[in-house]
């Protein structure tokens, strides 16, 4: 038999390690710690329901265990009080939670119809959200460029994004900026984000859509509109002319087509594929492969030798290329700044 005092260590051990991991501080996905509007919209929705649903919580379980405790049977030949119908309780526990279920009703649909609202004029833009298995393309139509993994936006500015899917059902949250949902073939969802204060706020994909449904990760990054108005800009040069490199690089630049790379990624002027993601400013970017992994010469060395090995069911096939090749596609990826 565990002693008591040994139960309640137990007991209050778990309780502290639950209370700890509510802590707002380094975790870079938490909905409880709101980075702009839209996200403190739904925080403050979160808050009292979650203070209303403890009450109930308590109340509910203080209730049975005094039931349980005052009204056991005391001996083996009790039977105890039997109690059939009692209209007044009845009625009290229908109406109380249907009550409090109508003022939560009232209060979350005002938030969704708000959040759902577009944004228009000065102060916001649009942005395309493509899901595919398993990396986010991002289309910034109006200023004619595509990236991906990486959400760019300007912070006090109401992004509009239109989500839509080319496989199967995603779903785009990014906690710390806004909800979560679904992205659906076939069909275009909407959402809002915003940031008060520039910095890079993490998310992934919500819903299971296969094997690498884990790795699909993504990044919003908030300028000051000013940065972002450079970002926007470096991302709308034309790439360096392909024919114009030398050495490794231009080696590169050719294997790039010779290998098939051309017909599934899009470098402006130089390759048209749009199977995976648009490679024309990779070098804008910090990370690659749904934001698996950092942009580096040795991170991209260890994608190419065999993408599937490193990023299970990835659609991106094993080449089979020798180290010279693959150092000679880096320097050409390189050059795509
Ligand atoms: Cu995309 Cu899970």
């Amino acid at each position: 038999m565990i002693s008591r005092k040994t139960r309640f260590a137990a007991l209050a051990g778990s309780v502290a390690l639950l209370v700890s991991s509510c802590g707002r501080e380094e975790l870079p996905q938490n909905t409880l710690d709101p980075q702009g509007p839209v996200a403190e919209q739904l925080d403050n929705l979160i808050d009292p329901v979650f203070i209303a649903a403890g009450f109930v919580f308590v109340l509910v379980n203080a209730l049975i265990l005094i039931a349980a405790v005052k009204f056991r049977r005391k001996s083996d030949d009790e039977i105890p009080k039997q109690v059939h119908g009692h209209a007044a309780l009845e009625i009290a526990w229908t109406a109380a939670p249907a009550v409090l279920l109508a003022v939560i009703g009232v209060f979350t649909l005002g938030v969704i119809f708000d959040i759902d609202e577009r944004p228009a004029g000065a102060n916001s833009m649009e942005v395309r959200v493509v899901g595919h298995q398993w990396w986010w393309e991002f289309a910034y139509d109006d200023q004619g460029f595509t990236t991906a993994n990486e959400l760019h936006i300007p912070i006090d500015t109401k992004v509009s994004l239109e989500l839509q899917s080319v496989d199967v059902v995603h779903s785009f949250w990014p906690p710390k900026l806004a909800g979560k949902l679904d992205v659906v073939p076939g069909r275009t969802n909407h959402m809002v984000v915003e940031a008060d204060t520039p910095g890079t706020y993490y998310g992934q994909c919500a819903e299971f859509c296969g094997l690498s449904h884990a790795n699909m990760y993504l990044r919003v990054i908030a300028h000051e509109p000013a940065d972002f108005d450079a970002w926007v800009r470096a991302n709308r040069d034309e790439p360096r002319d392909a024919a114009t490199l030398t050495g490794a690089a231009g080696r590169g630049a050719s294997l790039f087509r010779a290998k098939g790379c051309a017909s599934c990624h899009a470098v402006t002027g130089y390759a048209a594929g749009d199977f995976g993601p648009d490679l024309s400013h990779l070098q804008q970017r910090e990370v690659f492969a749904g934001a698996m992994f950092e942009l580096n010469d040795r991170n991209l060395r260890r994608w190419l030798r065999d993408p599937p090995a490193e990023k299970p069911g990835s659609l991106m096939p094993n080449l089979d290329l020798t180290e010279e090749e693959i150092t000679d596609l880096i320097a050409y990826l390189n050059t795509l700044d």
